[in-house]
């Protein structure tokens, strides 16, 4: 059986039986009942033009379109009518850089995407990218450098603050909506890194050793739903796929990319991540970033010498144009002022993500901080005064920022007190302690799991001093908590909070906002419980990263995936291992309660669709949202698979003492494993139970359904 994609279209069916009743359709992913994206200009069509371009180029030229300039720019050729074109990072808002002569003064910060794949909110991903984009229109830049998408295998990956979380389904449902935000603004999105980027320790030497069904089942499926929704660049990645360099991989791009997944647009390689022109240029790669490096230096001297011929240059040229005129931008003008007036409403975005985002992951009732209480509130921490943030191409100022002393200041006034080295005393008789704490993660580098000692200690001074100690993290993933944890009052998990984050952590901490994120990762208890341990070298430590000559010194290390498909928490549930805090789990000011399930059959055959139906009510006093998680669980596969996946998921807005009805339909594809004999997805016969709860450790209704 062939199915075309991993995801297909699909609509979960949200009804509210009382006070509303009305039938909502809420869409989980690509649920959208929305035509696919179109290029202003058919594929076909650009191509056809780009080979008029391309008749009329000389060799030189097609040398220098096929390498980058300027850093950050695809070449141009006035003579024949092609712009140079602008591009820039990328996935936590537009990264400002003076020097390559954006028309903006101002981008505004968002916060980091693994804090909005924790909202589990699609149409949000939708918004921010939207968002991004029209300030790329606004800056004149015509290709975004994201949206990033690797996948969070090892925790201490300075990266994972750019990217999606563990789970496949939730990364893509999140990607193909943020995929078709950018596009929409008529700006190129670029997925990226292409692929098994997992870690940042010594990237450009790591060989990610993944085996085909890990590959199409736990790392592509994000990068096909990008494609699917018509994401029209990709990035190859620093890492080696086995052996070769992605970036300069036959197996990688043309194979993979372009065969499996279909791809037909621009493909271009990460910034100094390739080394030899020859396979470079046969690879199947188009443009080399950031230029001036082995195909400039070498192209011509392989052609003279044959090892290269000039129809290699002439596909790779040709990709680039009909990429760029199919979206237009041979015929426009990237800049649009018009933009400059959305920032507003991008802001608005930016706290909207924020307020959906952060994940209430411990509350003894020391929460919601009422605004009317009258106890006092001592500060503390690390990131008071300085906006958490991640670094790398990746970081974005922002403006207008609100620290977190601003936004407590303005909730609760006279009551707060900001001491940055408390005495015990100070701790001991303060009505409640907030305490910051997190991680600078950013690119080029791994961070330790354990905080540092000076930070750790800081932390379980405070909960040891104060039983009303809130600890509230900024990180860009999962950090050690054991040492404080089960002292803490409350532990909320805020991301990286992007320019008005704060304000919606003061509104979760008052309780204006009813938290409502849930992790898109779980969070062990010690890095040794987790998938990705063992990663680094033996005899070798974490580092802080180096220019690309020196980190080439370092041997190529083979990082083995030997734990196959099971990540995340496919991983701690086959080993029994509980982690701290499980993927899809968080906290509410309210309660929920899951009834009544049903399946639209209890017997289908492999090729058809099967809906899940079940109750979901608010069974508090306040009014908040639950995210309906529906999982899979195999009773007797063919082969090993995990406990359960995740297949469907849907946010349910609900007034106390609502409650809906939510139907979520499942594809074959749902059931379906990647079967290595046959290269494709199987979908094998038998038992499946579906399993609804509030998150992966909180399953409340199961249902069997049987494939025939
Ligand atoms: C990063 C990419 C980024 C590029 C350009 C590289 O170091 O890995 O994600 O797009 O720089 O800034």
């Amino acid at each position: 059986m062939r199915m075309e994609r991993p995801f297909p279209l699909r609509t979960n069916r949200i009804r509210s039986s009382w006070p509303y009743c009305i039938v909502l359709l809420v869409i989980s992913g690509a649920a959208f009942a929305e035509a696919p994206f179109r290029t202003p200009i058919s594929y076909e069509d650009a191509d056809k033009r780009a080979g008029v371009l391309l008749a009329q180029m000389s060799t030189e030229e097609k040398l220098q379109l096929v390498s980058g300039y300027n850093s950050f720019f695809i070449h141009g050729f006035p003579r024949l009518g092609i712009p140079a074109l602008r591009m820039s990072d990328a996935t936590q808002g537009l990264r400002l850089k003076a020097d390559i002569g954006q028309t903006i003064e101002k981008s505004t910060a968002f916060p980091a995407p693994i804090g909005l794949a924790a909202t589990w909110n699609p149409e949000l991903a939708y918004r921010y990218a939207r968002s991004i984009g029209e300030e790329c229109r606004a800056g004149d830049v015509a290709i975004l450098l994201g949206p990033g998408m690797d996948n969070y295998r090892v925790s201490q990956c300075g990266r994972n603050f750019e990217y999606f979380g563990e789970d496949p389904l939730l990364a893509a449902r999140m990607i193909e909506r943020y995929v078709r935000g950018i596009l929409d603004t008529g700006t190129i999105p670029t997925l990226k890194h292409f692929v098994a980027n997992d870690t940042d320790f010594y990237r450009r030497t790591s060989n990610s050793v993944v085996d085909e069904r890990t590959l199409h089942e736990i790392n592509l499926p994000a990068f096909k739903a990008g494609i699917d929704a018509g994401a029209m660049a990709v990035m190859t990645s620093y890492n080696q796929l086995d052996g070769e360099w992605c970036g300069q991989s036959h197996y990688v791009i043309t194979d993979l990319l372009r065969g499996s997944l279909g791809f037909r647009w621009l493909v271009m390689t990460d910034w100094h991540s390739v080394w030899d022109a020859q396979k470079i240029i046969q690879s199947g790669q188009d443009l080399e970033m950031p230029g001036n490096t082995n195909i400039t230096n070498d192209a011509a001297r392989l052609l003279g010498e044959g090892k290269v011929g000039i129809a290699d240059i002439d596909r790779m040229a040709r990709a680039i144009m009909c990429t760029c005129i199919a979206m237009g931008l041979y015929d426009r003008s990237v800049r649009d002022d018009a933009f400059r007036e959305r920032f507003p409403a991008h802001v608005e975005c930016a706290l909207e993500t924020a307020r959906q985002g952060i994940v209430l992951l411990k509350n003894d009732g020391v929460l919601p901080l009422e605004k009317s209480d009258e106890r006092t509130i001592l500060v503390t921490g690390l990131f008071v005064d300085e906006l958490a943030s991640g670094g790398g191409s990746a970081r974005v100022e922002g403006y207008d920022v609100t620290t977190m002393r601003q936004a407590l200041s303005e909730t609760y006034g006279e009551r707060v007190s900001f001491v940055a080295e408390p005495t015990d005393d100070q701790l001991r008789s303060a009505g409640t302690v907030l305490v910051s704490t997190g991680t600078f993660d950013s690119e080029g580098s791994d961070r330790p799991f354990a905080l540092p000692d000076l930070e750790e200690r800081r932390v379980e001074r405070a909960v040891g001093l104060n039983t009303r100690t809130v600890v509230i993290i900024n990180s860009g993933g999962g950090i050690q908590m054991t040492g404080w944890n089960d002292r803490a009052a409350a532990v909320i998990c805020a991301w990286y909070p992007g320019q008005a984050g704060n304000r919606a952590l003061a509104e979760v901490l008052c309780g204006d906002t009813n938290p409502s994120g849930r992790l898109p990762i779980s969070i062990e208890r010690k890095f040794e419980d987790s998938p990705g341990y063992g990663y680094i070298p033996e005899g070798e430590a974490l580092y802080k990263g180096k220019p690309p000559i020196e980190e080439m010194k370092h041997p190529v290390y083979a990082i083995k995936y030997s734990e196959g498909v099971f990540v995340g928490y496919r991983w701690y549930e086959s080993r029994k291992i509980a982690p701290l805090y499980a993927f899809g789990s968080g906290l509410s000011y309210t309660s929920y309660a899951f009834a009544s399930p049903r399946v639209s059959a209890a017997t289908v055959l492999r090729t058809e669709d099967v809906s899940a139906t079940c109750r979901v009510t608010n069974t508090g006093t306040r009014s908040g949202a639950e995210i309906v998680q529906l999982y899979v669980h195999p009773v007797d596969p063919p082969v090993p698979r995990p406990e359960k996946e995740l297949k469907g998921f849907a946010r349910v807005e609900l007034a106390p003492g609502e409650s809906r009805e939510v139907t979520i339909t499942l594809t074959p594809r749902d059931f379906a494993f990647w079967d290595v004999a046959r290269h494709d997805w199987t979908v094998a016969p038998g038992d499946y139970e579906l399993l609804i709860g509030g998150a992966s450790d909180q399953i409340a209704l199961r249902k069997k359904v049987t494939l025939r």
